[in-house]
């Protein structure tokens, strides 16, 4: 039975989703039902559809006590709601029902494992979020606390292990037939660490080993991890907070972090070789991952960014939308990103120019507009021994607005440039990416929906993603060069 707090909140997202027309939400991006959406949550393949849950507070606009919202789809694009799965109910998780994830029980039921918080009061008044890992099980709609929750607590942390930032588990079965989880910790010292534990049933759970420190290398408290096998490498993303920025691979503030190494299953010992941030962006944090049934590893990343969500333009009905869902594959020790191909039945309108010149000035090309877009361009250099020094295509463009896409190859950099996007806001609105190409060659797929950008370079190496919140009129695209270019363009409305 659902409690007080569920049904409220689901009569509420029934009374009020309305209130926003299709037009007013992305086209084929996951938003909120209502309200406000943080990290996806329990993205799994259930029942013959994919589910999407997602932290989520549907009484306003912004961040508040944490429900789980609940969306289904069956090719990633097209989302149905389904009633909030999760409300802040119980004595512990009155706070909110954090982060988590979702995996099929022998008996068929989906079970969600996420992090109950509690608020406790500390000597000087002040209170500090207390989090265990909780368990929900259901059939795909409704679901049931367990009445032994929560399932792991402080006893379960490791000596240090910090109990006010325990959270975010990321279950899976593998194929010894136990059940896994990794979740997000902290030392005392507020250094970020990855823990493991075990269980048969995916009811009881046991601590087994902690699979990776931080050693103060990558931001503080490691938030949202997730751990999986693909192309015979063992891959753990994860989202740590207050970065410094490195060269440029990583900035200040949120980031992402993607490890890629080896995992001895026996003893739970996993071996790091490379490190990677998962987007060169400004707005991509907490991803999750999903195994699909054809074997497909697909992740999915909330767009945006904490440091800069609270610093808005204009008053929102919903806050919050979901990336594009990406195909990951692992190639000599990097983590490579591409739209799930489900992407490509959704193209229509097909525009294509080979060959075109662009010197020293901006072209426009006849068919190319639009703000829910897939633009594949092959960027070249002219055949003489000048390379151009700057190439830029602009996007979201009319007289007062754009944003930029540009690309230097002396300096080798790719920038993302939103300044003149219609934000009222002093928050990031550039970020620079070293990308490799071929003497000023460079393979770009942008993609547009309506409140936000994804740049794929080359076969996926490297994404950067932004929201952009341009008004829907602004719907020019152009190409600028200074010095020599030689553009292949294909371009395709997106019809969702
Ligand atoms: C990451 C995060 C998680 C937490 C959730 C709370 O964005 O801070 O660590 O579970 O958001 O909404």
């Amino acid at each position: 039975m659902a409690s007080e707090t569920l049904r409220e909140a689901r009569k509420y997202e029934e009374m009020t989703q309305a209130q926003i027309t299709r037009e007013e939400r992305p086209a084929f991006h996951l938003s909120p039902r209502v309200g406000w959406m943080n990290d996806p949550n329990g993205f799994s393949y259930y029942q013959g559809m994919y589910h999407m849950f997602y932290q989520y507070h549907p009484y306003s606009a912004y961040w508040g006590p944490m429900h789980w919202g609940h969306a289904v789809s069956r090719d990633l694009l097209h989302w149905e709601y389904l009633p909030a799965a999760l409300a802040p109910d119980m004595p512990y998780d009155k706070d909110g029902c954090f982060s988590g994830s979702a995996v099929t029980l022998p008996d068929g039921s989906q079970m969600l494992l996420y992090t109950g918080v509690i608020h406790e009061p500390q000597p000087d008044g002040s209170f500090r979020e207390i989090q265990t890992q909780c368990i929900a099980i259901g059939d795909g709609r409704d679901y049931e606390k367990l009445p032994g929750n929560p399932v792991l607590t402080e006893d379960s942390l490791p000596e240090g292990g910090s109990r006010y930032d325990f959270r975010d588990p990321k279950v899976w079965l593998a194929q010894d037939g136990c059940y896994y989880c990794v979740a997000g910790n902290c030392t005392a010292g507020k250094d970020g660490q990855i823990l493991l534990y075990s269980s048969r049933d995916g009811l009881h759970w046991q601590y087994e080993n902690t699979l990776v420190k931080n050693n103060g290398r990558f931001g503080r408290m490691w938030e949202c991890p997730d751990f999986f096998e693909l192309d015979g490498a063992w891959v753990l993303l994860t989202s740590p907070q207050d970065m410094l920025p490195r060269g440029f691979e990583y900035h200040n503030g949120n980031g992402t972090l993607c490890l890629i190494g080896s995992y001895d299953g026996e003893h739970h010992i996993f071996t790091e070789k490379t490190d990677q941030a998962i987007d060169y962006g400004i707005d991509f944090y907490a991803p999750q991952t999903v195994l699909a049934p054809d074997g497909r590893r697909i992740m999915i990343g909330w767009m945006q960014n904490w440091d800069t969500c609270n610093m808005r333009s204009q008053p929102k009905k919903w806050f919050g939308q979901m990336s594009l869902p990406r195909e990951l594959s692992v190639r000599d020790g990097r983590l490579y990103q591409w739209p799930v191909r489900e992407l490509e039945l959704l193209r229509c309108n097909k525009v294509e120019y080979h060959g075109v010149k662009v010197t020293d000035g901006i072209v426009r090309l006849e068919g190319v507009s639009g703000r829910r877009v897939d633009l594949e361009l092959e960027i070249g250099a002219a055949g003489h021994p000048d390379i151009y020094r700057k190439f830029a295509i602009r996007f979201a463009q009319d007289e007062e607005h754009h944003t930029a896409v540009s690309f230097r190859p002396h300096e080798s950099i790719l920038k993302i440039d939103r300044k003149f996007s219609g934000s009222r806001r002093a928050i990031i609105h550039q970020r620079r990416s070293l990308v490799s190409h071929d003497a000023g060659r460079l393979r770009l797929r942008v993609i547009l929906d309506r409140f936000s950008v994804e740049i794929f370079v080359g076969d996926g190496e490297q994404v950067l993603t932004a929201t952009v919140d341009t008004p829907q009129q602004a719907e020019g695209i152009s190409f600028y060069a200074d010095g020599d270019v030689v553009l292949d363009v294909v371009k395709y409305d997106i019809e969702a």
